[in-house]
């Protein structure tokens, strides 16, 4: 890839592990957790579709807190859960080679920032709690366009405050979707593919796939 001035990275699953914030917990849901963690990120996701279509906007932190109370109903989970469960959310981890990849990225002038269905606070929490500060030139939150992904509108947001072109823009997700948005809006799109998923049926093919951040550090 050449002439790429910007990389930008989706939050939710590419920077940090969705599944850690109920994994913490694996000790009191026991052997479901992971089954519940998938549905109540399926959910949530769902839900932020569904509402830009409705035209019916919530934003992230609520839609998550919705979308959790649907999961721990359908997995009998108990409501003394809940505030936990939320609180962990907040704080979710880092995948490992994540700080150090971006770290190097910086050194090499790119400007970095993330595109996210979160709120900018949920995504100033994270960094912080991660200890990523003063890493990013931005964190774009879809709060600005107050519509979800995959909406062209979220896309727009770096190409436009930057002033670049989208194909100087390599963007990294690792839910396949998002790579599909992005890369329909023209942007060199990674797909970081961590646990050998299959990608979607929706006319578009990733420029390149990876298996964690680190590898993009062979393809810049
Ligand atoms: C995000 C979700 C899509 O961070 O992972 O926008």
């Amino acid at each position: 890839m050449k002439n790429i001035k910007a990389i930008i990275f989706d939050a939710y699953g590419t920077l940090f592990d969705v599944n850690s914030a109920t994994e913490k917990c694996k000790d009191k849901i026991g052997d479901k957790w992971e089954k519940f963690s998938n549905y109540w990120r399926t959910t949530q996701l769902e839900y932020t579709w569904l509402r830009s279509l409705m035209g019916r906007h919530k934003d992230f932190w609520e839609i998550t807190e919705d979308s959790l109370e649907k999961s721990m109903e359908n997995f009998k989970i108990s409501h003394s859960m809940k505030d936990e469960l939320l609180d962990l959310y907040k704080s979710l981890s880092a995948f490992e080679e994540v700080p150090e990849t971006l770290k190097i990225l910086k050194e090499k002038n790119y400007k970095l920032a993330i595109l996210s269905n979160g709120t900018p606070n949920l995504l100033n929490g994270l960094v912080s709690s991660n200890k990523l500060e003063n890493l990013f030139d931005d964190l774009f939150s879809i709060e600005e366009v107050g519509i979800y992904k995959p909406d062209a509108k979220v896309y727009e947001m770096p190409t436009k405050k930057y002033n670049i072109k989208v194909n100087e823009v390599a963007f990294l997700s690792a839910n396949t979707w998002d790579v599909s948005g992005g890369g329909n809006y023209g942007f060199n799109a990674i797909w970081v593919n961590r646990n050998k998923n299959i990608f979607d049926k929706l006319d578009f093919k990733p420029k390149h796939v990876i298996k964690n951040l680190k590898e993009l550090l062979n393809i810049i």
